[in-house]
Parts: structure tokens; sequence; C-alpha cells
């Protein structure tokens, strides 16, 4: 049976061009302040988007990354994450020597972000920095803050751009707010 995608309204709240504008300001920081041969590991499912965005503005700049993905899971519903944040897909290179950027699409409780760190600091990373698409303040569980933040929205469920509600909705250009 085919699944049935939930009819959601969804209203823009940042548009194709302002993320756009948005990521090339962040790959200049980021060429600023990492090796051109950076290791890029990128969280999935949300940051694939942004990620191939993200490679190509940095490309623009001068940075060769290598690029690594790595399937993080937590048990929990469809909208909130659980505190038990575990392996789902695993690297396939090694990161022991590199300066490694995360990428992920939001950062949110930190729970996510903060196992990714922690696991790439015991594998021997030589720097870890952290860039996020969106971010929530005051929503922090852990300790965690990213270095590269594309944009602060306030506490409202967001899909599009890579996010996901249900795994649907992240085809659509924009971010939105998932309004009924
Ligand atoms: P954290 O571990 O609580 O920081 O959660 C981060 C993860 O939760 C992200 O990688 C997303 O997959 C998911 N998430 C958090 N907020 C949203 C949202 O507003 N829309 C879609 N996914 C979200
Ligand atoms: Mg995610």
């Amino acid at each position: 049976m085919n699944a049935v995608k939930p009819d959601n309204k969804v209203e823009i709240l940042i548009s194709a061009a302002e993320i756009a504008g948005r990521v090339a300001t962040l790959a200049e920081n980021i060429a600023a302040q990492l090796p051109p041969n950076m290791m890029i590991v990128a969280l999935l499912r949300g940051s694939f988007v942004f990620t191939a965005d993200l490679i190509r503005a940095l490309h623009l700049v001068g940075a060769h990354p290598q690029v690594e993905f790595m399937a993080l899971g937590s048990y929990g519903n469809q909208t909130a994450s659980s505190g038990d944040v575990h392996i789902v897909r695993d690297l396939t290179e090694n990161v022991a020597g590199r300066d490694v950027l995360i990428v992920d699409d939001i950062l949110e409780s930190g729970r996510t972000l903060t196992f990714a760190r922690d696991l790439l600091r015991k594998r021997g990373a030589t720097s870890i920095k952290i860039a996020v698409l969106l971010e929530k303040p005051g929503k922090r569980m852990t300790d965690i803050d990213a270095d590269f933040v594309g944009f602060t929205i306030s506490d409202k469920f967001v899909v599009g751009f890579g996010l996901d509600y249900a795994n649907y909705y992240r085809e659509l250009p924009y971010i939105g707010v998932v309004t009924t």
C-alpha cells in the first residue's frame, strides 16, 4: 500500500533565496576557520540538502572537503526526539587526525550533535566544528553550541530543505512552518 502524505498547510518561513545567500556567507566563514581539506560529516537524513548546497558554496571559496555521512537515530515520536541517540549507519572513513566539520539540519536539544561530537572526539579527530542550518534557542538539554549557524528560529516545527515531518516535505526548496 502507498503511504499517504500528511495534509498540512506549510507557510514559508525562510525563502530559497534567503537560504542561498546565507549558505554562501556560511561557506566563507567556514573556509576562513577550517583547512581546505576538512572532512565534512553530514548527519542523515535531515542535513543532506544543506550539505549539498554548502559543499558547492565551499568550492566557490576554495575549499575541497571530503564528505562522509552518518545516520543517527533517536527513539521518540515524529516531532520530538528522546534522549537515546544511536548509530543507524556509521562512517566509512577514519576521522583520526582530521579536521572535521559536522553538518546537521537543526540544533534543538543538542543530544544528536553532542553524541556525534563525542563519538568523533573519541575516534581521534584533531578538531571538530559544527555547522547547522537552523537553531532553536532555549531548548538545549546538553552543553553544546554550533560554530556556524544559518538561521536562529523560534520554537516552531519546521519542514523543508531536508527537514521532515514523518519523512515528508524534505523536498521543499524553502523552510516552512507546519500550521495544521
Ligand atoms: P536535537 O537532538 O534535539 O538537537 O534534535 C535534532 C534533530 O531533531 C534534528 O536533526 C531533526 O532531525 C529533528 N528536529 C528538531 N526540530 C525539528 C523541526 O522543527 N523540524 C524537523 N525536524 C526537527
Ligand atoms: Mg535529523
